[in-house]
């Protein structure tokens, strides 16, 4: 007899296995007992009739408690009626380990409640296919980048840098010097790039920011990847290329867990159709005057949530907003060539108000203008004289972009808010578990 896992049923039809679970939910009546049972791989339901067990097996279905782990030994069958599609007949029952009365019960809980069983949550049946679908998404990122000529290149997590300003930087001690957990690794990305051509990083990032919204996590993973000898209009390409990659792979590859979270696929399959719209940031400022829902936004304004909702909703796909006022924009950004108030720059906003998930441009190659912005952001020089060296020895046009994961993950699972979108949240008020 073979020890599977519950994902595999669907080969064993007919056949006895033996499966190590965990027991989710129970039902039972004086004759028959339903466990509802998971594995790590997917849920399914075991069925124990008394009549074709020992006293002893049937007298233990019917006492198990929630989360009780154990081996169930039974035959596989077809089971139309579920999600999985299959369940065990199951003849026998082997205890591993009792449950304690388990704080999370089928029944309703409040968020602070579930965010502090965080290490148990992430068992139920959503979390699990969120995860399916995030680990999918981190899947599809190396096959794409490696399919496209990029290498992967680590960048460090402590670092003397702020690319993304100085406001929201979490400080640590290194020795007797400063320094600071890495906002985005795209610094050294542009020195890799100058040494490598294509090439990638995906690592956590941190922010200190104040905000509490449903897109902002302080601890979150960005795939950023820099490209030598490329403008932007290819970087854009290459942004779509990538983001309906992702889409077309767990649409491909995460039907069970689409299914859980009820996901339409037919919307999703929208957003595999490229090219997608460009819109500039002009043109999004005349578009959010005349809607007359925002009445005092004006040329300068970044954007905040409702905005990018609205200017998202007026496509079916995410949407790319180009060339952003200089002033709102980091030191590194290329200064467009025929106008001194805009970057060469595009942020991706997705649909379903879902708002920016990729930040990207094409990067400033002038060591002077640089020098000048470094010093503009109050930013120590003396941190930066190797990332203008990247100007000095052989400089290219180059073009980048931060796709953040758990922004990506939260609009394709189609969740609510972006904790639920990476295992352990780190939140302004929380970091614990
Ligand atoms: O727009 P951002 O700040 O851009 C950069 O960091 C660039 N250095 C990227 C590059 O060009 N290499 O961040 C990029 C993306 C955002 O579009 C968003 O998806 C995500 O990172 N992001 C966050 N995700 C969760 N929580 C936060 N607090 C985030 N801040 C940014
Ligand atoms: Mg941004």
């Amino acid at each position: 007899m073979e020890t599977i896992s519950i994902i595999e049923a669907k080969n064993h039809v007919d056949e006895k296995v033996k499966i190590g679970v965990w027991l989710t939910n129970k039902r039972s009546s004086g004759k028959i007992a339903f466990l509802q049972l998971r594995d790590g791989s997917a849920y399914f339901q075991g069925v124990v009739v008394k009549n074709s067990v020992s006293e002893e097996v049937f007298k233990l279905a019917k006492e198990l408690k929630q989360e009780s782990s154990m081996y169930v030994t039974g035959v596989i069958h077809e089971d139309s009626r579920s999600h999985f599609g299959y369940e065990i007949e199951i003849e026998d029952i082997e205890l591993v380990g009792q449950s304690d009365e388990y704080p999370i019960t089928p029944k309703e809980h409040g968020t602070d409640f579930l965010m502090d069983h965080r290490h148990l949550w992430l068992r139920s049946k959503r979390q699990f296919a969120i995860m399916q679908i995030r680990n999918e998404m981190i899947r599809a990122t190396y096959e794409f980048f490696n399919k496209e000529g990029f290498i992967k290149i680590d960048a460090p997590i402590l670092t003397g840098s702020a690319p993304e300003g100085t406001t929201e930087l979490f400080h640590t001690e290194y020795f007797d010097r400063d320094a600071y957990l890495s906002q985005s690794g795209q610094l050294y990305e542009e020195a890799a790039a100058m040494a490598y051509g294509k090439v990638f990083s995906f690592g956590p990032t941190f922010r200190a920011e104040k905000s509490k919204t449903r897109r902002h996590l302080i601890e979150f993973w960005m795939i950023e990847p820099e490209m030598a000898f490329m403008h932007q209009e290819e970087s854009l390409e290459i942004q779509e290329r990538y983001v309906a990659f992702l889409v077309q792979s767990v649409i491909d590859n995460c039907e069970y867990a689409l299914n859980i979270l009820e996901r339409d696929i037919d919307v999703l399959k929208q957003y595999t159709q490229t090219p997608y719209p460009r819109i500039s940031y002009d043109e999004a400022i005349e578009m959010l005057q005349k809607s007359g829902k925002f009445p005092d936004v004006k040329w300068g304004d970044d954007f905040g949530s409702p905005e990018e909702t609205f200017l998202a909703e007026q496509f079916n796909k995410p949407v790319f907003v180009l060339n952003y006022p200089k002033a709102i924009k980091p030191f590194y950004m290329k200064p467009h060539p025929t106008r001194d108030d805009v970057v060469v720059c595009a942020d991706m906003l997705a649909p379903e108000g879902y708002g920016e998930i990729i930040g990207g441009s094409e990067r400033a190659v002038d060591p002077e203008y640089l020098a000048e912005k470094i010093k503009e952001a109050g930013l120590d020089m003396e941190n930066y004289e190797w990332y203008l060296d990247l100007r000095r020895y052989g400089s290219v046009p180059h073009s980048g972009f931060g796709l953040g994961l758990e922004r990506a993950v939260t609009w394709i699972t189609g969740e609510d808010h972006i904790r639920e979108a990476i295992p352990f949240p780190r939140l302004l008020n929380r970091i614990y578990p």
